[in-house]
């Protein structure tokens, strides 16, 4: 076989040449996931640095300014409604949400491991700044009052809606839909409700990655009728009593 043999040349091609692109494949997806555990690194450490830092809330205020764009000025998640402002459940509020919950959840979000393409963006470390930005805009939301006059379901099934939530969520959430800083539970009681309802679904249907696994097992089957119920329960639950401890 002389050297200048064309099916020479293209036998050794087609046998080296998707070596070679499988080897680039598999090299790139490698560093690629090396690059992602060592991102969910870096905000591990960065949630427990935040959480010790002495926050800034003057700082926090002007971060703010950036997350208002969504989250509206009182962080209560509002949009121009006709004729006034009111809660838009795209946008849940963060005004009286647990700080250890605002300051996972803000982690989670910049680390990927919650995907909200919305907002990633804005949460970027030119606006965000590292752990003590995190830490003073955290600080800052939970100055806010929560809003009294959150967005509501149908309020057609509430019987069952309540025999759901206590027999499922009081575990966790608690009695009055409280949650727990300490624990990392989120208080839902007077979050908007098709917030709630999106949330519900994305943890059921295992689209959101920062779940709690046991939280996932509880309304696996879960229905759409169950969801709807159970979180038009939620968003009605008045504001817990004042002496209870989060
Ligand atoms: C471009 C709009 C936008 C901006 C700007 C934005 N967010 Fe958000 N944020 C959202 C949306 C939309 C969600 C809900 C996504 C979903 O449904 O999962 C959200 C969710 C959150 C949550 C989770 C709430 C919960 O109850 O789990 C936190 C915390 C949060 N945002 C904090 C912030 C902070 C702090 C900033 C500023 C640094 C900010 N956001 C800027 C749109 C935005
Ligand atoms: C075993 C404990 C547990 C049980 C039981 C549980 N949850 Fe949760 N839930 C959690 C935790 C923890 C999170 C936050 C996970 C994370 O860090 O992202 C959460 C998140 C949520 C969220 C998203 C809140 C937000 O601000 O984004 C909603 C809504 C919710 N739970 C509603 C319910 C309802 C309704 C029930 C009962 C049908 C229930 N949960 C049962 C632990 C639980």
């Amino acid at each position: 076989m002389a050297i200048g043999d064309k099916g020479w040349f293209r036998r050794v091609f087609m046998v080296i040449a998707p070596r070679l692109l499988l080897g680039g494949v598999l090299t790139g997806a490698l560093s690629m996931s090396v690059l992602a555990s060592d991102m969910a690194e870096y905000h591990k450490h960065e949630l427990e640095k935040a959480m010790q830092l002495k926050p800034d809330i003057e700082h926090g205020k002007q971060v703010f300014k950036t997350c208002s764009l969504c989250h509206s000025d009182d962080g209560w998640g509002m949009v121009q409604g006709i004729g006034r402002m009111k809660p838009n459940g795209y946008y849940p509020q963060l005004a009286g949400q647990h700080p250890n919950v605002v300051i996972k959840q803000l982690s989670d979000i910049r680390e990927g491991n919650r995907d909200n393409p919305t907002m990633y963006p804005f949460t970027l470390d030119k606006y965000v700044g590292g752990p003590q930005g995190v830490a003073d805009v955290t600080a800052y939301i939970a100055t806010l009052k929560r809003n009294p006059d959150n967005e509501k379901g149908f309020g057609r099934d509430l019987a069952y809606g309540e025999r759901l939530y206590k027999d499922n969520c009081v575990e966790c959430h608690g009695e009055y839909g409280e949650g727990s800083n300490e624990k990392f539970h989120p208080r839902i009681q007077g979050q908007n409700y098709t917030y709630l309802l999106r949330q519900m679904q994305w943890i059921r249907d295992g689209k959101r990655r920062n779940a709690n696994e046991k939280m996932v097992r509880q309304i696996h089957n879960f229905t759409h009728r169950d969801i709807q119920a159970v979180i038009d329960y939620v968003s009605r639950l008045p504001d817990p009593p004042k002496d209870i401890v989060f």
